[in-house]
């Protein structure tokens, strides 16, 4: 006799557990060995324990897909966004239903390729800028911490194609902000036991504060902005924008959410793989060599950086492809149900956060041949197409795919291609550095290198 939804079983519990915070309490700073045992232990989808929630783990693509994309309006953002929902609003990472629908459609012409051929000449003069301010440091054998370096980086770049140009120092200001309550953010969820927001602690107050700093300079900027005549940025697309069926604009609350989203969304992410994939690079010199002569032949060849151009840089983008894979900054996405559902013949309780662990499906050996091993060959034209896409997917999939992907992807090719045109970066001895998965994936000790000129 079929047994329906409510008879199946609930995917099975490890015996693994903290005394007091449940087995969930296990990945917390070893989350991807600890997801590899259970896997390997447990079976494809396991329940984990959390006080006061319902979690299972996911480690098989078909239901990473079945949550993502086949049957995603059963699902919404877990439990792990409400603590960016509190800095983000409801902005297009964290609104869901029909009012994420709309943002993303209004949103979505910003990122077209018209846009990104806008950008490229910016991407290009920031990353020369970094190229003249690593010239001062190089072949001085001195070590350097290039993270805050390429956080900076990417903050000038986020925050042109935002705000264009006239509010500099206050985009300084927004971006020293941001740094700051993403690491409150972090902190938070580092330690989910803290006080709730309306308890005054220090570290409510000085996020409040920062808070309230940010939500200041951004409503300022946006309320000179609609006085002015419109900019070619990102804020005037926005401000311009109208809603195809009611022709309604989007009012500053709304605007603020969508720009801190991206602000945030677009920089912790790159500027975290760019930190990976000079490590990677520095550790794999077969792969730095045949990277660097694909970017010297071009660039002596009189190839100028136009967005066509950059995206020819064929090596170029396989390394970062493969740097995402074995350090993707987003390193898990999560959902939990609205209503109860079935996955791989066991029962999921309405609300319950499925964890969908990327960093696992890319590094897996169930799906990788030496998974360890940085391999950019893995994505030659002809066997990318091959490649499952929920085996790997740094940008994320189904509907709530990553909306900045091309963008990162340009950025990304571009910081590459003019820091290897002039130099070689060599971790600092007996430097290792460590990867923390929190929100993104951190170097946690930074990235010490030294900047080598090449020529
Ligand atoms: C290497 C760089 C990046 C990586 C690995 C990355 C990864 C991701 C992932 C995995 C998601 C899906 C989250 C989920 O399903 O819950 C996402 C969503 C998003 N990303 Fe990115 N991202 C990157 C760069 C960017 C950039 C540069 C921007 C903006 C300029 C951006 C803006 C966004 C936004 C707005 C969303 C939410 C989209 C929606 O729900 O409609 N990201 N990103």
């Amino acid at each position: 006799m079929e047994t329906t939804t409510a008879q199946k079983p609930l995917p099975p519990f490890p015996k693994e557990k903290h005394w007091l915070f449940g087995s969930a309490y296990l990945l917390k700073g070893r989350s991807l060995e600890v997801i590899k045992m259970l896997s390997a232990k447990y079976g494809d989808i396991v329940s984990l324990t959390f006080p006061m929630n319902k979690v299972a783990l996911v480690t098989n693509p078909q239901y990473a897909k079945y949550v993502l994309l086949d049957n995603n309006k059963n699902y919404r953002k877990s439990l792990a966004y409400d603590v960016l929902k509190a800095v983000l609003g409801n902005g297009l990472l964290t609104s869901e239903g029909d009012f994420w629908k709309k943002q993303r459609r209004l949103i979505q012409p910003a990122f077209h390729k018209r846009k990104l051929e806008e950008l490229t000449g910016m991407m290009v003069e920031q990353a020369q800028h970094w190229v003249d301010k690593f010239d001062q440091h190089a072949d001085t054998g001195k070590a350097t911490d290039l993270a805050p370096e390429l956080t900076a980086l990417t903050l000038n770049v986020i925050s042109k194609a935002i705000f264009s140009n006239g509010v500099e120092e206050k985009a300084e200001m927004v971006g020293e902000q941001i740094s700051l309550l993403n690491q409150y953010a972090i902190d938070k969820v580092n330690d989910p036991f803290r006080l709730p927001a309306f308890i005054p602690t220090p570290f409510n107050i000085k996020e409040r504060r920062s808070m309230k700093q940010l939500n200041d300079v951004i409503e300022d900027i946006i309320s000179t902005r609609r006085k002015e005549e419109s900019k070619d940025d990102l804020l005037s697309m926005l401000i311009d924008m109208r809603d195809e069926d009611t022709g309604e604009a989007m009012d500053n609350k709304q605007l603020r959410d969508e720009v801190m989203t991206i602000f945030i969304a677009g920089n912790e992410t790159s500027s975290n793989a760019l930190a990976w994939m000079l490590y990677l690079l520095s550790q794999n010199p077969e792969a730095e060599a045949k990277m660097v002569a694909e970017i010297d032949a071009k660039l002596d060849a009189g190839v100028e950086l136009t967005y066509n151009n950059v995206l020819e840089f064929q090596y170029v983008r396989q390394v970062i492809d493969e740097s995402l894979r074995i350090y993707p900054p987003a390193w898990s996405v999560g959902r939990r149900n609205y209503e109860e559902d079935e996955i791989g013949g066991y029962r999921i309780q309405k609300n319950t956060n499925v964890l969908i662990p990327i960093m696992y499906f890319h590094t897996s050996e169930k799906f990788w041949d030496e998974p360890a091993k940085f391999k950019p060959e893995r994505f030659a034209p002809e066997l990318r197409n091959k490649i499952d896409r929920f085996v790997y997917f740094p940008f994320g999939g189904g509907p709530r795919f990553c909306i900045g992907n091309n963008f990162a992807l340009l950025e990304m090719q571009i910081i590459l291609i003019l820091f290897y045109r002039n130099f070689r970066f060599r971790l600092k001895e007996g430097f290792v550095p460590e990867a923390e998965p929190l929100i993104t994936l951190r170097p946690k000790t930074g990235m010490w290198m030294e900047i080598e000129r090449r020529k």
